[in-house]
């Protein structure tokens, strides 16, 4: 069964994570780096511990039928659906983050958040809510499982230094604004680092440039460390804008088991 065994491939990358992550400490000098190093080494072992094999079918159906919105509670009250599109894709507007082939793990803690408040947002809160743990899991299983290949969205024209700009941020950060690059913990092709990093490749942009703000702002709180909030704030809104469009623009073959590859080459890192 193609779900469940994408699934495995996911858990599989855990391990490859910590290779990353090794490479992530030679690259820069942030102090935060080596903590939420430390901090995603210690979410491998409880995602490790979580989810010891595959998801089951048992686990996989119950995650459908949530998305569908039923739920144990009597529904979340919205089928996932109807924002995130039947094969999570969202509904092609932006406003909603794609999930299909996201990290589960991720995904799992983000509807926790949610509920708790760390990561408030009006429509989202209720809902994780409204489910259970068991459905919070199941759900981020059955959307981690979906097969995800590029979007047919049609990018609006960019501005050709903008994104080139995004792109340098992404592959090398900036040294003088103290931005760390993406790619030391998001992966080499943006594709992530299961479980604790969610992938930016083909991701929204607008909805990416949104949570640089949250951050930001201290809407969003829910990052280990503070990480992402510590790098936001060093961000100007174009900066944020640039590498948004550039991520947006870049090809995620994360669950397809094609082979990765980039619309944009990343420029070398220096
Ligand atoms: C009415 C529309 C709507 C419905 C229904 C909905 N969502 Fe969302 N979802 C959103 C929006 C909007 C966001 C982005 C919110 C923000 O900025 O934090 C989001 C964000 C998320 C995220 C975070 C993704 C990321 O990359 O961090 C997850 C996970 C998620 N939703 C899961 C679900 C699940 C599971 C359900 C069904 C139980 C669901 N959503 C139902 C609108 C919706
Ligand atoms: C030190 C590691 C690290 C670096 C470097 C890093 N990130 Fe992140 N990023 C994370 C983690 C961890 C999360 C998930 C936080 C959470 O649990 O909500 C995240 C989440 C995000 C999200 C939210 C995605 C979603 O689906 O909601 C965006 C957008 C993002 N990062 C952009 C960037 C950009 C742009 C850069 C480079 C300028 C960058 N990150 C550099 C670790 C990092």
């Amino acid at each position: 069964m193609k779900l469940a065994r994408t699934a495995i491939l996911a858990i599989a990358s855990v391990s490859l994570g910590s290779a990353a992550i090794v490479q992530a400490q030679d690259q820069t000098e942030e102090p935060e780096m080596s903590e939420l190093e430390r901090r995603l080494d210690v979410d491998s072992v409880l995602f490790n511990a979580t989810i010891k094999e595959e998801p089951d079918d048992d686990l996989l159906e119950l995650g459908r039928l949530v998305a569908m919105g039923s739920s144990e509670n009597g529904g979340s009250g919205m089928a996932c659906i109807t924002c995130h599109g039947v094969d999570g894709e969202g509904d092609g507007s932006g406003a909603f983050p794609r999930l299909d082939g996201q990290a589960g793990w991720y995904m799992y803690k983000q509807l926790q958040d949610y509920a708790s408040g760390d990561r408030p947002n009006r429509v989202m809160s209720g809902i994780a809510q409204r489910l259970t743990e068991r459905e919070r899991e199941a759900v981020s299983a059955y959307y981690a499982a979906m097969p995800s290949g590029d979007l047919d969205t049609a990018h609006g024209s960019m501005d050709g230094t903008l994104l080139q700009w995004g792109g340098q941020l992404a592959a090398v950060g900036s040294a003088e604004k103290g931005i760390p690059a993406c790619v030391n913990c998001h992966g080499a092709q943006g594709t992530g680092l299961p479980p604790s990093v969610p992938y930016l490749a083909g991701q929204y942009a607008g909805y990416m440039e949104l949570q640089l703000e949250l951050w930001t702002d201290g809407t969003r709180d829910n990052d280990a460390m503070d990480v992402m909030s510590t790098i936001a704030k060093k961000m100007t809104e174009e900066d944020m804008r640039a590498v948004s469009e550039y991520y947006a623009r870049v090809s995620n073959p994360a669950t397809d088991g094609a082979e990765a590859q980039a619309e944009y080459d990343m420029p070398a890192a220096e």
